[in-house]
């Protein structure tokens, strides 16, 4: 455990880059080891969450390292050639890393165990082992199916159609992985268009597939429904590719958020993804009346990439609508800090899923943000925050519970750097999974954030 405390800050200013996208760099890592050859893959993100990922694609028989410059190559065996791994695969607090795993080797004959830390270890896996049994793999575990989990994978995966219960991008690519494996053509529908990242990346590696509406949501007569079928063709032949990993929205809305709500602040964060399945929040936030720009826009591997120009000034509360929690699910607890600082009421709807990211997030940040001094109601799956209209309190009696979620403790860190008083939590340590130096990273821009300890002396 390592407490941390931010001290409010004058401005966060300058120019930076976030390190690289995490939901990409899980995806690179994967299908370049089930890749033909070699690929090499720059900006990848060296958070402990993907470099367990690595580990695993390692143990499943791809060669994968970390060149001189920085930049990692990873050797595939070809669709097919991974091998049953040793050992138990270790995916830490990683659900990204464990969930398209199953996948991958639900697809695959043979057996594996997986297992984590107490957060993943609490995190359901029926979502992806139900659509994973119907394609012929079989699973054991403890009640719940949660992990330790081991798959069975399937001699004979079949091909299947499934129409996901809850809007997942975890869920979806794990059908999909294990689709590459099976002949003929695998389709999830999904009502509520999740991150595509393993769309775009299937086929900048040479897999066919198809997106269309959602033919059954028309004939349902569902309205406003945005519902898409992607089809997938099976058994590709999937060559390595070079390929360069975003810098993460999710990562760079922290000091966003800090230099929208930090007068005089100008920051500008280089290389940012801008998928429109992830923009949810910059959508938001210019709502709320930030002064945000996707500068320079372009394109790498498929992705779209901007610079994310950024200027104080204030922001007002708003509704945001349930529809929009998958385009930035993983960025409510930053939102709530933004909404704390706002003037008026912020009212965020559809969060159930944030009761099972990896910590149940819903009620962590309600918590936080009441031991903080500012006004919040908690619902089933809605958070109502009234903002101070300027700097919220801060101070906390006792460090913010982060309970090994990586997003909560630096959603705090960013409340302490716009507050009034100095926020503490009590451990930086999960930040290591996603955003590895945050501290200095946001030091560099103005921010002041030291070992809790220091700070006390
Ligand atoms: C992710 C999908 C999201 C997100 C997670 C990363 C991915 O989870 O919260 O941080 O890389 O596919 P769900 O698919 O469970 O919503």
């Amino acid at each position: 455990m390592q407490a941390l405390t931010a001290h409010p800050a004058e401005a966060i200013s300058g120019s930076a880059r976030a390190p690289g996208d995490k939901s990409v760099s899980h995806r690179a890592l994967m299908l370049g080891g089930l890749a033909l050859g070699e690929s090499e893959i720059e900006g990848l993100l060296e958070g402990e969450d993907v470099l367990r990922s690595a580990a695993a694609m390692r143990a499943l028989g791809a060669q994968v390292e970390r060149q001189a410059d920085g930049t990692w190559r990873v050797c595939g065996r070809g669709l097919g050639g991974l091998v049953e791994p040793d050992a138990v695969l270790d995916l830490g607090n990683s659900g990204t890393g464990a969930r398209l795993l199953l996948g991958l080797i639900a697809g695959h004959p043979m057996t594996a165990t997986l297992a984590g830390d107490a957060s993943l270890s609490a995190r359901p896996m029926a979502r992806v082992t139900e659509p994973l049994i119907q394609i012929g793999a079989r699973f054991a575990g403890r009640s719940g199916l949660r992990l330790p989990l081991t798959v069975i994978g399937a001699a004979e995966p079949l091909p299947i159609r499934y129409r996901l219960p809850v809007a997942s991008a975890q869920v979806k690519s794990a059908i999909l992985l294990a689709g590459l494996m099976a002949p003929g053509e695998t389709t999830v529908i999904e009502p509520v268009p999740t991150r595509n990242h393993s769309e775009v990346m299937l086929r900048h590696f040479g897999a066919t597939l198809r997106i269309a509406p959602d033919q059954d949501a028309e004939a349902d007569g569902a309205s406003g429904t945005s519902g898409q079928a992607i089809t997938l063709v099976g058994q590709p032949e999937l060559t390595g590719k070079r390929l360069s990993v975003p810098s993460d929205p999710s990562s760079a809305a922290f000091a966003a958020v800090a230099a929208l709500l930090l007068p005089g602040s100008e920051l500008r964060l280089t290389g940012v993804g801008t998928s429109p399945a992830r923009s949810g929040l910059y959508t938001t936030l210019r709502e709320m009346g930030a002064d945000l720009q996707f500068a320079d826009p372009r394109e790498e591997n498929g992705e779209p990439v901007a610079d994310l120009v950024l200027r104080a000034g204030p922001l007002q509360g708003v509704a945001v609508p349930a529809e929009r929690a998958p385009a930035m699910i993983d960025e409510y607890p930053i939102l709530a800090v933004a909404a704390a600082a706002a003037q008026g009421t912020t009212v965020m709807q559809g969060l159930g899923e944030l009761r099972v990211k990896e910590s149940d997030r819903l009620a962590a940040m309600a918590r936080g943000l009441m031991a903080c001094g500012v006004t919040v109601e908690e619902g089933a799956d809605s958070l109502t925050v009234r903002g101070a209209g300027g700097r919220p309190r801060g101070g906390n009696a006792q460090p913010i519970a982060t309970s090994l979620d990586h997003r909560i403790a630096m959603s705090f860190l960013v409340l302490g750097t716009v507050a009034e008083r100095p926020v503490t939590i009590d451990d930086g340590m999960p930040i290591e999974t996603s955003f590895p130096d945050f501290a200095g990273f946001m030091n560099r821009l103005g921010a002041r954030i030291a070992p809790a300890a220091e700070a006390a002396a």
